[in-house]
């Protein structure tokens, strides 16, 4: 069985289920979700290798390679046509046109689910889908029921990288209009024990850690690599629960009555869905998300408990998140552009603009210093690497409103995030293109000899799709200096 369907048995059916990774009935074999490339703008759907099966991953893969692609649609399984999509500018603004959320890249969460690749919805500050005119999710103060399997690992305290029940306007319709799990740091409204991230309840203009405002220390602070996040709520009821979606089972951090504070009871919420984003689409939010649910009814502890056993029993992994060109930490690298115009520029760095610079072996030693950088683990992800510069230790490449910068460590996680790529087979089809850890739908481009992260067509210049391929594609030697 598949968790629809033990929420099912259990009397309380999905009427939402999406998920990049598997099926979550174990009859559905319809489309899980749709990607577009970079190179041709054209889509294909992504579906389970079987009925109730993992995603076939290697469709995905055939059909991006040597190009870019990113997550259009995340398929609803119910068969109510409850799909998430773009999300549209509400009380914010997203990043793209027209003040639209950006698309997630579809390469930049990737897992295995007993031992097949998936991938999963890596939500950088910016990303987020939606769906108002979903059908048969709660209203009012009707009752439902929902989870999420995320990474523990990747969030912050932005608002508000949310899966659930939100305003069919985009916008802050007032205190209980949403119905929401919220996974990160943001000390705004709530708090768990410890320094977080934590599970709370989104439930508009306030995250919930359990009846109070404020610290309720019974909500932990979250460290397991996969996390199972449930949230669920009724007349005067509702419940916080999780556990680690790898091994064990569900605890219960919060369940009783209603939230204190005035405005949540009854509860007024609308029935739309958002997933990465805010009810009044706030974007500053990051994490990564593989599948949930939203259920009619209020689901039991039972039925939950069996669903944790299937999610565990799914078997999710981390995998490998490069390729192409092993690096080494420690060792010392050059990167080349391969671009026809640009192939004898490196990538260099005039004080901390990172800029491209022709470099020969018979260049001033200064010079190669600039063209050099040392090989670090990752500062944020350690599956993935930092560089520093050579002639300026203690400082590395890092991007800032997607400029590349060589600015010193200052230790901070924006920093350390900032400081972070993942270095994959050249999308040109030579060398290697660097991935942004927290952005992963930008690689690290030139654009007019200047270092950008980039993405493959977007709203910035160096943005542009003419030449991208060969601009994020770099051929890696050992250093000149
Ligand atoms: O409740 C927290 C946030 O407050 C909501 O997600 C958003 O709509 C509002 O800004
Ligand atoms: O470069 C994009 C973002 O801009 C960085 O993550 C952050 O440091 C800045 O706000």
């Amino acid at each position: 069985a598949g968790p629809c369907d033990i929420y099912s048995s259990g009397g309380t059916p999905c009427v939402a289920a999406h998920s990049t990774t598997r099926a979550l009935y174990s009859s559905y074999t319809g489309a899980l979700y749709q990607v577009k490339r970079g190179s041709d703008s054209t889509t294909t759907n992504i579906s389970p290798l079987s009925a109730g099966g993992v995603a076939n991953a290697a469709t995905q893969d055939t059909f991006c390679s040597g190009t870019t692609c990113l997550i259009t649609i995340i398929y609803d399984q119910s068969g109510r046509g409850n799909h998430l999509t773009q999300a549209p500018p509400g009380g914010f603004q997203g990043p793209e046109a027209n003040g639209y959320d950006n698309l997630a890249s579809a390469t930049g969460a990737p897992v295995t689910l007993n031992g097949q690749k998936a991938y999963g919805v890596f939500v950088s500050p910016g990303t987020g889908y939606r769906n108002n005119a979903a059908s048969g999710i709660a209203t009012g103060d009707a009752a439902e029921g929902m989870y999420s399997v995320l990474d523990g690992t990747h969030y912050n305290s932005g608002c508000c990288f949310d899966y659930g029940n939100a305003e069919t306007s985009s916008t802050d319709t007032g205190n209980g209009h949403m119905e929401a799990i919220y996974f990160g740091t943001s000390s705004a409204w709530g708090t768990g024990s410890g320094s977080g991230p934590w599970l709370m309840a989104d439930l508009e203009n306030g995250l919930f850690s359990g009846v109070s405002s404020g610290l309720n220390s019974g909500d932990p602070t979250i460290t397991s690599r996969f996390f199972t996040a449930v949230v669920k709520g009724g007349p005067n009821l509702w419940a916080l629960r999780g556990g680690n979606a790898a091994s064990g089972s569900l605890s219960t951090y919060y369940s009783g009555v209603r939230p204190t504070a005035s405005g949540y009871n009854p509860m007024k919420k609308e029935g739309a869905i958002i997933l990465g984003i805010g009810g009044d689409n706030s974007v500053s939010a990051q994490g990564t998300w593989y599948e949930g649910v939203m259920t009619s009814g209020y689901p039991s502890d039972a039925t939950e408990n069996s669903v944790q056993a299937n999610i565990v029993a799914a078997k999710y992994a981390t995998t490998s998140l490069t390729s192409g060109t092993a690096l080494t930490a420690g060792s010392k690298i050059s990167l080349r552009a391969t671009t026809s115009s640009s192939n004898t520029r490196y990538l260099t760095h005039t004080g901390s603009t990172v800029d491209t610079q022709v470099v020969t072996s018979s260049s001033a030693t200064a010079l190669k210093q600039q063209a050099s950088w040392t090989v670090r683990a990752g500062l944020g992800n350690s599956a993935c690497f930092s560089f520093e510069s050579v002639d300026t230790a203690g400082s590395y490449i890092r991007h800032n409103n997607f400029a590349l910068l060589v600015n010193a460590n200052d230790n901070s996680k924006q920093f350390k995030e900032d400081a972070t790529f993942c270095p994959q087979s050249g999308i040109s089809g030579t060398g290697s293109s660097i991935r942004s850890w927290n952005y992963p739908t930008r690689y690290i481009r030139h654009y007019n000899n200047v270092g950008y992260i980039a993405s493959n067509g977007g709203v910035h210049t160096w943005d542009s799709a003419t030449l991208f391929n060969d601009d994020v594609s770099w051929v890696i030697s050992s250093s000149f200096a």
